[in-house]
């Protein structure tokens, strides 16, 4: 089969797209045809091993040699005990803990897999799982907006924030979407009442209090973050520097308590199990999935840079044939 696969960390040019052979499903795995794959932030992280958070598990060499968690598409067989799913039906899978999805086929742990939704396309599907857990678990589990409050999502352009500008807005919050210049529009018509460039205004320095601040791209100090909040207020980190991260884990649960301010590291549960929410409000035409690119699996190195470099409204998705 035809894969997208590296052996070092660094920029899209480490990838090849080569033969290699098709993997067999084993105990308890289904070999699945991949029909749609689409493009994370954390491919991009794990392809150049930066930040350092994204080299756990191969310090100095990548762990998995073919990216691509979110997928979507057809079961072609089923290895010895896998008795869930048969041959033909339609699936959709988070497989960041084993990645793959870059290819033709990958074989996947039966448990991982869920059907495909009704109504919903393959791109649709493999758009959903790593960012809507992202927006499901960050704006309702464990942001639990309320209606009237007031919630900032930083880096609202992008993939995870897609999702999370629109739930946030359905939930009732007055929204202020984060981004760069090129992604201004882009949360203003996904529900944005207010965008901020980030190149032009500091947030954390603007004198607003937000309830909620939803952290795709931290890399400001933790207490800059505290005097963005409310009293009560939350904020959560998702992804960005290192520093930060540290500083959130180490002082945030220290410096807010006086105004019941929790800085915290939203640990993100991966699964397509936790998509319901967002999965029901995507088929009843309540939430969007914007695809920005649908590209072949030839141009995945091209498709990495382009969000990579900040480009992507919504999705890349890579499609089969
Ligand atoms: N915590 C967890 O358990 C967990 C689990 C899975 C994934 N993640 C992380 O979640 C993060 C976000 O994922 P995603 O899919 O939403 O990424 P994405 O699609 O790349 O979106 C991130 C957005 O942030 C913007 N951005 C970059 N720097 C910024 C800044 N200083 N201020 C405001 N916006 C900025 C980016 O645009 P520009 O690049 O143009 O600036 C981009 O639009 C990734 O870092 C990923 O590793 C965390």
């Amino acid at each position: 089969m035809k894969a997208v696969v590296y052996a070092r960390y660094g920029p899209p040019e480490v990838l090849r797209l080569t033969d290699v052979d098709t993997p067999v499903p084993g105990d308890g795995q289904v070999l699945v045809k991949v029909h749609a794959v689409s493009v994370n932030a954390s491919d991009w992280e794990v392809l150049r091993g930066k930040p350092l958070y994204a080299r756990i598990g191969g310090p100095f060499r990548p762990r998995h040699h073919i990216l691509g968690s979110d997928i979507a598409g057809r079961v072609a067989s089923a290895g010895r005990n896998a008795t869930l799913f048969r041959p033909g039906d339609d699936v959709f899978a988070d497989i960041f803990s084993h990645m793959g999805g870059f290819a033709e086929y990958v074989c996947v742990p039966q448990t991982a897999l869920a059907p495909m939704p009704a109504g919903l396309t393959y791109e649709q599907a493999a758009a959903l799982p790593q960012a809507g857990a992202i927006a499901v678990q960050g704006i309702r589990d464990k942001g639990q907006v309320q209606p009237g409050q007031k919630v900032l999502i930083n880096g609202g352009g992008g993939g995870s924030g897609m999702y999370a500008v629109q739930l946030a807005k359905l939930d009732g919050a007055e929204v202020t979407g984060v981004d760069n210049a090129e992604k201004l529009e882009f949360m203003r018509s996904l529900g944005a009442d207010h965008v901020i460039d980030y190149a032009r205004e500091d947030f954390t320095a603007n004198g607003c209090g937000y309830d909620l601040i939803l952290d795709l791209a931290a890399y400001r100090p933790a207490f800059a973050y505290r005097r963005s909040l409310r009293p009560g207020g939350r904020y959560l980190y998702v992804g960005g520097s290192v520093a930060t991260l540290l500083q959130v884990l180490l002082i945030g649960p220290l410096i807010g308590r006086a105004e019941r301010k929790r800085i915290r590291l939203l640990a993100v549960r991966l699964g397509v199990q936790h998509l319901d929410p967002l999965v029901e409000l995507s088929q009843a035409g309540k939430i969007t999935t914007v695809i920005d690119r649908r590209v072949p699996l030839s141009e995945v190195p091209a498709a990495l840079r382009y969000l990579g470099e900040g480009h992507a409204k919504g999705k890349v998705v890579v499609t089969a044939g």
